[in-house]
This record gives C-alpha cells, sequence and structure tokens, in this order.
C-alpha cells in the first residue's frame, strides 16, 4: 500500500481503502493501522505484513509481543496499575533501578524514571542546573551542545539540540541565552582532507574549550552529546579520543559530561551503554536513556546519576526537584523490567552484534558492490550493533541521470520500502547545518532479528533502492 501523499486536515481527503481519521497525523498521509504484531514483523489492517526494520524508532528492541514481557505487564495489572511517586513507591520501579545502577560497573548510584526520551532530557538539564544551584555554583546557567544533534521535542530540549527543521517554525521562542552549540562530531562530512583523526579531535576540543572561555567557564552547567547521533545525522558515532577530549574540558572547568543515549542506549550498540563501545569507555556525570528501555512496552525513560551528582545533592537537598504523574509508573517500570531481563537471558546483546555485523556486510555488498545500480549514490553506511544508518548523496556525476522532482530521496525510499513490506526510518536534511542536504536512513531492527531476517530486509531495502531509483531516471 503506498501512503497516500495528502494532508490529514484537508477536507473529503481519505483515500480509498483507508479508514477516515480523526487525529491530526505527523505524516502528510494518513498512516496505514496496526492490528497485531509479533517479534520482527507487524501485520497491517489490510492483511499486510511488514518487517519491522526499524524498531519503530530504535524501540522495540527484543520484538514484538515477547511473551515474558507480557506476562510480566499482566501480572502486574493484577498487582498494582498505578501509584504516585510523591506519596509511594512500587516494587518493579526499586527493583529496575536497581538493576540499572548495579549493572553500570559504579558508573551510575541512582536514577529517577519519567515516560519517554524528552522528558529524560528535560530531567536531565534540570537536575544539572539543581546540582549546581544546590553546590554553590548558582551563576552555572549555560548548556552547550552540538550542531546537527536532537535531544527531543519539548521547548527547551529543542533550544537544547540543534537539529535545523525540527525546531525551524519554533526558532522565534528558543532559548538562545541558555544554550549554545559546537560542531558536529562527524568526520565523513567534517573532517578536512588535511587532518587526521587526532587532528580532527583536536580542532573540537580547541573549539569547546573557546565556547567555554567565550561563555565564561564558570557559567557553562555541562557539554551534552549524543553518543551516537540519531534522528539529526543518521547513526554518526564520533571519532576515536573525541569523548575524552571533550570530558577533559569539562572537568579543566568544573562543569558537567553529559550524554543522550536515548536512541543509543540499552544495547542499541551492542553495549548496554553506547559509551562502552563507541565513547572511549567515558561514563558521564548524567545520562539519558528510553528506547530500548522499554522496548515499545511502556511509555519510559531514565536518568541515571554518577556518584558526583549523588554526592553533591545527598550534601544539600537529597532529592530529585522535578515531577510528573506517570514517573516510575508500576506497569512501565514491570514491563521495562522483563525486557532488561529478557535481554541479559536470551544474550540479546552479543546476538544484536553478530547480526549487525551480517546487516553490514549485506547491505555493502547489495549497495556499494562492482555491479550495484546504488553505488554512486551510497555515500556511507555506518553504525554498529543494531543501529545503522545508509546516507545517500546526488552529488556525484550519475545524479544528471535522475530527476527526484524536488521530493526527499530519503522519504521516497521509507514509502517504497514500506509499499514492499519493511519499515525503515527515512531522514532528510541530515547532512549540512542549513538542513538542507542529506538523505539518510536508519535501520535498528530487534536485537533477536534471526540472520534470514536479516537476509529478507536487506533484500527488500536493495531493491526499495533500486525502485525509487528506476522510477525517477530521465
Ligand atoms: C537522542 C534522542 N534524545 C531524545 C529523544 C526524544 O525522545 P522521545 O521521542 O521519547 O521523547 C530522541 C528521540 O528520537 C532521541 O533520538
Amino acid at each position: 500500500m503506498s501512503p497516500a501523499l495528502i494532508s490529514t486536515v484537508t477536507p473529503d481527503s481519505t483515500p480509498k481503502g483507508l479508514r477516515p481519521t480523526s487525529i491530526l497525523h505527523r505524516t502528510p498521509w494518513i498512516p496505514p493501522i496496526a492490528v497485531s504484531a509479533q517479534g520482527s514483523y507487524i501485520q497491517l489492517e489490510s492483511g499486510q505484513k511488514l518487517l519491522d526494520g526499524a524498531g519503530g524508532a530504535a524501540v522495540t528492541c527484543v520484538g514484538h509481543g515477547h511473551p515474558a514481557v507480557n506476562q510480566a505487564l499482566k501480572d502486574q495489572i493484577d498487582r498494582v496499575s498505578y501509584v504516585y511517586n510523591m506519596q509511594l513507591s512500587n516494587e518493579p520501579a526499586e527493583e529496575l533501578a536497581k538493576l540499572l545502577t548495579e549493572t553500570s560497573n559504579g558508573a551510575f548510584e541512582l536514577c529517577g524514571f519519567v515516560s519517554g526520551g524528552s522528558e529524560a532530557m528535560e530531567g536531565v538539564i534540570k537536575l544539572s542546573r539543581q546540582y549546581f544551584h544546590e553546590t554553590g555554583q548558582p551563576q552555572r546557567n549555560k548548556f552547550i551542545a552540538r550542531q546537527l544533534s536532537f535531544h527531543g521535542n519539548t521547548v527547551a530540549t529543542l533550544s537544547l539540540a540543534y537539529h535545523p527543521t525540527r525546531r525551524a517554525p519554533y526558532a522565534a521562542i528558543l532559548d538562545e541565552e541558555h544554550f549554545h552549540h559546537v560542531s558536529p562530531a562527524y568526520a565523513k562530512r567534517f573532517q578536512r582532507p588535511d587532518e587526521s583523526e587526532e587532528d580532527y579531535v583536536e580542532r573540537l576540543r580547541a573549539e569547546l574549550e573557546a565556547k567555554f572561555l567565550e561563555l565564561g567557564p564558570d557559567t557553562v552547567i555541562g557539554f551534552v552529546a549524543e553518543t551516537v547521533v540519531g534522528a539529526a545525522s543518521g547513526v554518526v558515532a564520533a571519532p576515536k579520543g573525541y569523548f575524552k577530549a571533550m570530558k577533559s574540558v569539562c572537568d579543566k572547568y568544573g562543569a558537567l559530561f553529559i550524554l543522550d543515549e536515548v536512541m543509543s542506549g540499552m544495547g542499541r550498540m551492542g553495549t548496554l551503554h553506547a559509551w562502552q563501545s563507541f565513547g572511549d569507555g567515558v561514563a558521564p556525570d548524567l545520562q539519558a536513556v528510553a528506547k530500548g528501555l522499554g522496548g515499545g512496552y511502556a511509555a519510559i525513560g531514565a536518568v541515571l546519576m554518577s556518584k558526583r551528582i549523588v554526592a553533591g545533592l545527598r550534601g544539600a537537598s537529597g532529592l530529585w526537584k522535578h515531577g510528573h504523574t506517570y514517573q516510575a509508573n508500576p506497569l512501565a517500570c514491570a514491563a521495562s523490567l522483563a525486557v532488561q531481563k529478557v535481554i541479559t537471558s536470551e544474550n540479546l546483546l552479543e546476538n544484536c552484534r553478530t547480526q549487525g555485523a551480517y546487516l553490514e556486510k549485506l547491505l555493502k555488498v547489495r549497495l556499494q558492490g562492482p555491479n550495484s545500480p546504488a553505488a554512486p549514490f551510497t555515500f556511507d553506511i555506518r553504525g554498529g550493533g543494531g543501529f545503522w544508518g545508509v546516507e545517500f548523496d546526488f552529488d556525484c556525476p550519475e545524479a544528471a541521470t535522475l530527476d527526484l522532482r524536488g521530493q526527499g530521496f530519503a522519504l521516497l525510499l521509507q514509502a517504497r520500502a514500506l509499499e514492499n513490506g519493511l519499515v525503515v526510518m527515512g531522514f532528510t536534511g541530515s547532512a549540512s547545518l542549513d538542513g538542507t542536504k542529506g538523505d539518510v536512513i536508519v535501520l535498528a531492527p530487534a536485537y533477536n532479528i534471526t540472520s534470514e531476517e536479516v537476509e529478507k530486509l536487506v533484500q527488500i531495502f536493495g531493491d526499495s533502492v533500486e525502485g525509487v531509483l528506476d522510477a525517477h531516471r530521465v
């Protein structure tokens, strides 16, 4: 089924075969309705079966309908489905917090729960400010984050991040006094030809230090980065040594080193925390996690707090001055706890690494092999674990044979893949600071994907790439 390219607010816009909708959707087409899902497959109302190559938005890490998680949710509903955390705590929340801190090798001492990634990053912003407010440095009120980043869709997290197209309509109301930006760490696009990896890291370190000095080093709360950039530029890991260098600047001036692992964390990169494999092993002072925490079974996120933060708060208020009604929800925590136990008991991090490597190999053969029609346009295939980005580029001479008619290739490809039975995430504007360049597809299958499913994924994906190219030849 091809998504109908119409606005849901247009009267009489419902295309044949689709239900009318009372939802103001996020897409300029009415999305098809999912009626059931199992493992890596989703069944639509139309009867079409889709292979979930994106885990939704890098969320469904143990697949759909896992019996152990379903059972944990059912059991918890029979015990207690809701308590308010200003009055009562609950068993799954306590057990989940214990598990998250005990598996961190001492990196994190306490955690707090919220209902998703934006809330987790909002919580990080507030907690880091609370930390300095309570530890005798109230003049610290500025954050430094990076261009081509994404930290959530609330006003504060849009201000913190720099995602050109997502922030554009709201630029007039974003906070430019307290949120500042330095260059992305995106070697394939921004490392200069005459620079070694070390030189590039040093340039970025020096830029961060210069930004500290410009703002006044004792006014900076912290430096914030996605360990592996997700939606903004499509699975971009930093060069080796980058996080060590950036943390050294934070340490020099007493600021916090903060990681957003909402998308890349909780196993997505093949290690529990992305910084363990893609962040020079440098643990942050504060970290946000979400998507893989609940695996799609519950709306949940968490803020993980290091000993430094906890020690500061213990000497002061001793509590987290931040709340939402559904924080530490028992059902969400029970589901999340079960997801995390499944990842361990089924050894899914290892499977994620193995199948991820297989996915990379097959993608490279199909899209960059000697006779691949996609090769001239496949700029980069990158990632790790269960998180892969395929970036396309149309600056090559062969692009003269195509007419995309002003449409973003990644979005055309996402639609074509869906038609062919595969869910992927397509992003445009991912490779330039003004959001005008870049087409990337993000693949983020469940950690328990099988090798047969990986083969099917690459086959449908390759067919879809070639299908879009063929449809736009001139
Ligand atoms: C790195 C990062 N931070 C924060 C968020 C926001 O998370 P949520 O959509 O759960 O609010 C996202 C979502 O994609 C993300 O990728």
